[in-house]
């Protein structure tokens, strides 16, 4: 997905891009090895201190951050482009939002690939969701454009369908990764990932991912 939206964004090389919810850096990484400037920020210690020790194994250098995204570090205007992927369901929404406007340089955009809800998902959908993923809140596509509008943004869905067919999509991009072996030796992470595919059983079929790009609209 990564490689799909980078090939349709105005991104040149030396643009300054903050990674929100960085994880353990993929895209981060990706993103500094194609010539972007990049700060990556993770409210999470141990997923920077991931992401440090691959950027050593990749001889690669960029900004790293510990801390939340709806408290940002960085002064007004900072970035050409804020990303983030798979993370603002997990955090206060309007608040993150409005901290990527703050950030963004006035023409820059804001890019984010994130989980969409059904429209008539019963409620035990949403709870699950919270319960199992620790997600906040999952908008349905409605519930994300006025979430965007609000925090001051002109959003456009670039791509919107089933993570069935995402899943179908990434087959041509090799490896992602995987999982790794120590972590399955860990309980929580055995539960954790228990928990994880009840729900897709349940209900993964109606799981929808949404590919947004937000240009700032002008403060009146
Ligand atoms: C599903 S992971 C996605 C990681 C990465 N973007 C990727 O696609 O591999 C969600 C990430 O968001 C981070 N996160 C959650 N709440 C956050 C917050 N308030 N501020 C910054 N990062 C946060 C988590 O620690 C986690 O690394």
């Amino acid at each position: 997905m990564t490689e799909w939206w980078l090939q349709r964004v105005p991104l040149r090389e030396g643009a300054a891009v903050l990674d929100v919810g960085c994880g353990t850096g993929a895209t981060a990484l990706l993103l500094a090895e194609r010539g972007m400037r990049v700060t990556a920020l993770d409210v999470r210690k141990a997923m920077v201190e991931r992401l440090r020790d691959r950027m050593q194994q990749a001889g690669v250098t960029l900004d790293v951050a510990v801390g939340s995204a709806d408290a940002m570090p960085w002064p007004a205007a900072s970035f050409d482009a804020v990303i983030g992927e798979s993370v603002l369901v997990f955090t206060p929404i309007p608040a993150v939002l409005r901290e990527v406007r703050r950030v963004l340089k006035p023409n820059g955009f804001a890019l984010f690939v994130e989980m969409v809800a059904p429209t008539n998902a019963p409620p035990e959908w949403h709870e699950e969701a919270l319960r199992v993923y620790g997600a906040k809140e999952v908008p349905t596509l409605e519930r994300w454009h006025q979430h965007f509008v609000a925090s001051g943004f002109r959003p456009a869905v670039l791509r919107f369908g089933s993570v069935f067919d995402l899943a179908r999509d990434a087959a041509g991009f090799g490896d992602p990764g995987g999982l790794d072996a120590h972590a399955l030796s860990d309980h929580e992470v055995l539960r954790a990932l228990g928990e994880h595919l009840l729900w897709m059983e349940r209900f993964g079929k109606t799981l929808g991912y949404g590919v947004f790009l937000l240009w700032p609209r002008p403060c009146v």
